[in-house]
């Protein structure tokens, strides 16, 4: 039932087109809602999809302008959207309890199942649905980033509190770029040979659908994700921007590929087949490019994070077959994907010696500790669990200072409303996967990472978090209050 490896060819997404530019800025509309997509060849999939395709649309923004997406909820439950590694004012941030609510429950289909949600911990009521205006606002939703930032690679998914899991693994994803046009001078490969690649796992039934362990699919009780998936929801299937262990005919020259790590709890040590030296040439990370060109024999991208890498293939005889592979001890789904080099091709692509300049960020004062840990059925942070209402952390707006995160186990830690640097892994400096910008790094076991953090572009509250959706929605997220 399933495909044959390499067999489905790559969707190559195309940006969204948006409804009007001009002086409100680029404006885009999407639709949540259910769909049967075709994902493994043959099956129907039943999905949940921002204009119903999985992953959403291809959002592509210009630095400068400000990109407003209305989102219009069809589904059957509350919705939150965050656009990750997104600089935008708390309000636009897609805080999960800040909710855009189903037309199916507002027309109070169900009273039952609205008032279950309603008492859950930290979860606000449903607003009124009385009023017309209230009713719209509570339904439909624009969100105006303001693009302010330099050029990156972010993406969008679902944050709703304590169903993000499910709600992302149905398909409520999908990828972003920033440009600017510095970076569009530097002359990196563009066109047909810069693509997003996405990278998800997925467990499908016999039907073809997608299985996720909770006992109530309709994700409007109280959340009751299985005990047994401590280590977060995982499945055999590795899809690329959609579809199973794909194939991408590519030309013997550059090109830049941008991963992100869309899984829910998975992650990936990349290889290429062939030569392995300086397989993956890294120009960007989570906050757009690093000051000089990294090479990698191998990527290691956990949950949430992206490398923007360039490959080159004129390395392979044409008619070579190069499989990326996954190679993480994990175990696992060893293969992702297949490129296939067809032809020689001409390439005034170049990778500039310089990408970029970045401030150094000194912090100073007092560092922040946050502690993550296993509760007995819950994730902590400093030995809490999320509460939307109450502050963990107090950053100073402006000010750069050092938070030192500690854990026991493996967990991509995340942080919403501005980027990082990475300042040392215990008493060392950086990984080598920890350069440039980053909103996402990887706690790993038994130590303590140092970060510079300086929030200077909004006030108000965000979010630290622990991007293995599973433990997000079991408690690992704390609320900050920059000010
Ligand atoms: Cu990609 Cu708070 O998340
Ligand atoms: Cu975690």
């Amino acid at each position: 039932r399933l495909p044959a490896p390499f067999t489905v060819p790559l969707p190559v997404p195309t940006p969204m087109k948006p409804s009007t530019t001009g002086a409100g800025g680029d404006r885009y509309a999407m639709t949540l809602r259910q769909a049967d997509v075709e994902i493994l060849p043959g099956y129907r999939t039943r999905i949940w999809g921002y204009d119903g395709t999985f992953p959403g649309p291809y959002l592509e923004a210009r630095q400068g302008i400000a990109t407003a997406l209305t989102l219009t909820n069809a589904l059957s439950v509350p919705i939150a959207t965050h656009l990750h590694g997104a600089l935008a004012p708390p309000t636009e941030d897609g805080f999960p309890t800040d909710l855009v609510y189903p037309a199916s429950l507002a027309d109070l289909a169900d009273p039952a199942k609205t008032a279950a949600m309603s008492d859950m911990p930290g979860m606000p009521g449903m607003p009124s649905m009385a009023d017309p205006l209230a009713r719209t606002s509570a339904l439909t939703r624009t969100y105006t980033f303001p693009m302010a930032q330099r050029a990156a690679t972010l993406w969008y998914h679902d944050h709703r509190m304590d169903f993000t899991g499910a709600q992302v693994w149905k398909g409520l994803f999908g990828p972003c770029v920033v440009r600017d046009e510095r970076e569009a001078a530097l002359g990196l490969p563009c066109g047909p040979r810069e693509i997003p690649l996405m990278i998800t796992d997925r467990a499908f039934d016999a039907d073809g659908q997608l299985i996720y362990p909770t006992s109530d699919p309709t994700l409007l009780g109280r959340p009751d994700m299985a005990k047994t998936i401590a280590a977060g929801a995982q499945g055999d299937v590795i899809l690329v921007n959609g579809a199973p262990w794909p194939h991408l005919e590519v030309a013997a020259v550059r090109y830049r590929l941008r991963f992100v790590n869309a899984s829910n709890a998975r992650r990936y040590e990349l290889t290429l087949d062939g030569p392995a030296d300086s397989a993956f040439t890294q120009v960007g990370s989570d906050g757009g490019l690093l000051t000089t060109p990294l090479t990698h024999r191998t990527l290691h991208i956990s949950p949430g994070e992206r490398f923007d890498v360039v490959v080159d293939f004129s390395r392979y005889p044409v008619g070579s077959l190069v499989t990326l592979r996954n190679t993480a001890a994990s175990g696992g789904p060893g293969q992702v994907m297949q490129f296939k080099v067809t032809s020689k091709a001409g390439d005034d692509s170049t990778i500039p010696t310089t990408l970029s300049t970045i401030e150094t960020l000194t912090p100073t004062g007092t560092p922040h500790r946050l502690v993550f840990s296993r509760g007995a059925d819950r994730w902590r942070i400093n030995g809490t669990t999320f509460d939307p209402a109450k502050p963990l952390l107090h950053p100073q707006f402006g000010a750069v200072e050092e938070w030192r995160v500690l854990s026991t186990e493996r967990h991509p830690f995340h942080l919403h409303g501005t980027q990082f640097q990475v300042l040392g892994r215990n008493t060392g400096g950086p990984g080598a996967y920890d350069h440039g910008w980053k909103d996402t790094v990887e706690l790993s076991p038994g130590t303590e990472i140092r970060l510079a953090v300086r929030f200077d572009a909004y006030r108000g509250r965000f979010l630290a978090h622990c991007h293995n959706l599973e433990h997000e929605d079991m408690g690992m997220m704390a609320t900050l209050s920059v000010s």
